[in-house]
């Protein structure tokens, strides 16, 4: 049987590293990137680490072309990099804005044009993009955050109609809270983007602590690695995957009350706000 092939980006921590053991222990061969390789567990037989920028072209041209060379074909590919420029819709530069969405939504674009010729060659692939909670749902300094990753989502659903007749499928996963380096990465971009005497200063304060709770009581980087993998190998796949009932709330309230949502995230705000102040 031929061997089953998954490339991973963002595969040094959390849960891109988590689903590359996880495919590894299932018996595939994983090509995992990301820009610290060193941190990636190297096993020549089962996960082959490579440096990868997904906000590279040549980096991402020489992820794609190792794996064709070495694999010759690839059955999936995780869309996993990405990270939080939290802060001030007003105050974020336009340079970690444009940064924001190279890495967060142009890779993983970037990345599938790449690999997509081979999966019509062959007949068959999954495309398994890493969204959030928050492609749907959204909180105060995530503007740019959540606009990458309801990016994602809609050219998913396009990407999907336009390759289901080469047998491929373009999906999206959308974790909520969980354990990884993420949530320390928005926390200090939040306090980074404020500009001196920042208006928005008690905004960040008070949003700070409530991220700060939420990220305590969040699932593990391997219940989501379980997600990621169901997602990559369902033969009927759904367009959205997601891990807890309370994600899966958030999201249809997001989705179907746009405006009970919004007051429930007002009513959140007012409530750290009063906590800070105590
Ligand atoms: N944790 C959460 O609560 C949460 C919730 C919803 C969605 N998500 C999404 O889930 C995905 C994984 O996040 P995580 O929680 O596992 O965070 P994490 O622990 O911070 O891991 C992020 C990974 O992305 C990689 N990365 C960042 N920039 C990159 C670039 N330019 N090129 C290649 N790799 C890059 C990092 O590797 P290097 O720094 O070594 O390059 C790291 O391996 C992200 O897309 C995130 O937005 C997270």
């Amino acid at each position: 049987m031929t061997e089953k092939i998954v490339a991973i980006t963002g595969a040094s921590n959390g849960m891109g590293l988590e689903a590359a053991l996880l495919f590894a222990k299932r018996g595939w061969k994983v090509y995992a990137g990301a820009r610290r390789v060193e941190k990636i567990p190297q096993d020549e037989d089962k996960i082959i680490a490579v440096k990868l920028d997904v906000t590279d072209s040549a980096s991402n041209q020489d992820f794609v072309q190792q794996i064709l060379t070495q694999a010759g074909h690839i059955d999936v590919l995780i869309n996993n990099a990405g990270y939080g420029e939290y802060g001030p819709a007003e105050e974020i530069s336009m340079d970690k804005i444009r940064k924001q969405f190279e890495t967060n939504f142009f890779g993983a674009v970037e990345l599938t044009q790449l690999i997509l010729p081979t999966m019509r060659a062959q007949n068959y692939g999954r495309i398994v993009n890493i969204s959030s909670i928050g492609g749907d749902g959204y909180m105060p300094l995530g503007a740019y955050y959540h606009a990458t990753k309801a990016a994602i989502q809609q050219w998913s659903d396009v990407l999907d109609l336009e390759v289901s007749q080469f047998g491929i499928r373009s999906v999206c996963v959308q974790p909520g809270g969980t354990q990884s380096s993420w949530g320390a990465i928005a926390l200090n971009n939040s306090k980074a983007n404020l500009s001196e005497h920042s208006p928005y200063q008690p905004l960040v304060d008070s949003v700070s602590s409530g991220l700060e709770r939420f990220m305590k009581s969040s699932a593990k980087a391997s219940d989501l690695a379980e997600v990621f993998y169901k997602a990559a190998t369902e033969i009927k796949p759904s367009l959205r995957y997601l891990h807890s009932f309370s994600d899966k709330f958030m999201v249809n309230v997001a989705r179907k009350h746009p405006q009970v949502f919004r007051r429930a995230i007002l009513a959140a705000m007012r409530y750290f706000e009063r906590q800070n102040k105590k």
